[in-house]
């Protein structure tokens, strides 16, 4: 009698979840179960690293409140938040990238121009552009909902100086596709390290900053909804953002206002953004 081998036991394993009725999921089980059982056989892992890994996830889930997302941070830190966006990304679209775990639901509608935020949140900043089709139509009535942190890194749930949806607001395109609006200009800051996020970073000797950025989910009626950033690209951390979230394509120059700008803002940034017609993806 031969014993049982890892592979038989992941055959067995692999079996036990045949009767999945639902197509999808048992199409992801069996690819869990067998990434897994790989991941562990290769590496021999021992039963106290096992725990180890239990007790990392544990700490994760306990990390998590209603404000705070933990799950989301570790899955930002292992490229996985942005694999998934690039995967999934529409082709000709802007490109897509990390939502992040700071996203509200709910932000203010704000009038075209308006002010993001509080004096202290930044150097003034106006942001403008267009919003089209891919086939280059002007989309009117295109929604922004944008957020970004304040000058001390921090975003309003983060911080209780704050009040709440400051550097939050949705706003619309006019009838030529053209939306702007005042805001901070953005700095880096660091991903929360306080958790067990932030001690994996230490383990690895990994950094914890993102490259500056401004958070946008464009939608328009008809079109399918791209989540980005707009960066400037004038930031360290453009080629090592802790989350991998760069995109060439979302570096934008935060260039200093001049004549024919506005005189309250001291900087522009100019950032198109290109959505699919829903009906165009297959
Ligand atoms: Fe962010």
């Amino acid at each position: 009698m031969t014993a049982m081998t890892p592979d038989d036991l992941t055959r067995q394993v692999l079996g036990a979840f045949e009767g999945t009725p639902q197509p999808r999921l048992l199409e992801l089980m069996s690819s869990l179960v067998g990434h897994l059982h790989a991941f562990a056989a290769e590496n021999r892992l021992s039963p106290q690293e096992w725990r180890e890994g239990i007790d990392f996830l544990t700490a994760t889930g306990q990390k998590c409140d209603s404000e705070r997302q933990e799950f989301i941070l570790l899955s930002d830190v292992l490229g996985l938040s942005s694999l998934i966006e690039m995967i999934n990304a529409a082709g000709a679209a802007t490109e897509a990238t990390v939502l992040g775990p700071f996203y509200v639901a709910g932000a203010p509608r704000r009038a075209a121009g308006e002010q993001l935020g509080r004096p202290q949140d930044g150097e003034p900043t106006l942001v403008t552009g267009v919003v089209t089709d891919t086939r280059g139509r002007a989309l009117p009535e295109a929604t922004l909902d944008v957020w970004q942190s304040s000058a001390n890194g921090l975003y309003d749930t983060q911080d209780p100086e704050q009040p709440p949806f400051n550097l939050r607001g949705v706003f619309v395109t006019g009838p030529d596709g053209r939306y702007r609006f005042r805001t901070a200009r953005p700095v880096s800051y660091p991903i929360p390290t306080d958790g067990p996020v932030g001690g994996l970073l230490q383990a690895t000797a990994r950094h914890c900053w993102r490259a500056a950025h401004i958070h946008a989910i464009v939608s328009a009626a008809g079109c399918s909804p791209v989540t980005t950033h707009i960066f400037d690209a004038d930031n360290p951390y453009l080629d090592s953002d802790a989350v991998f979230g760069v995109r060439d394509s979302l570096v934008r120059p935060f260039r200093p206002a001049g004549p024919g700008d506005p005189p309250d803002v001291s900087f522009v940034a100019e950032m198109d953004f290109t959505l699919v017609p829903a009906a165009q993806e297959v």
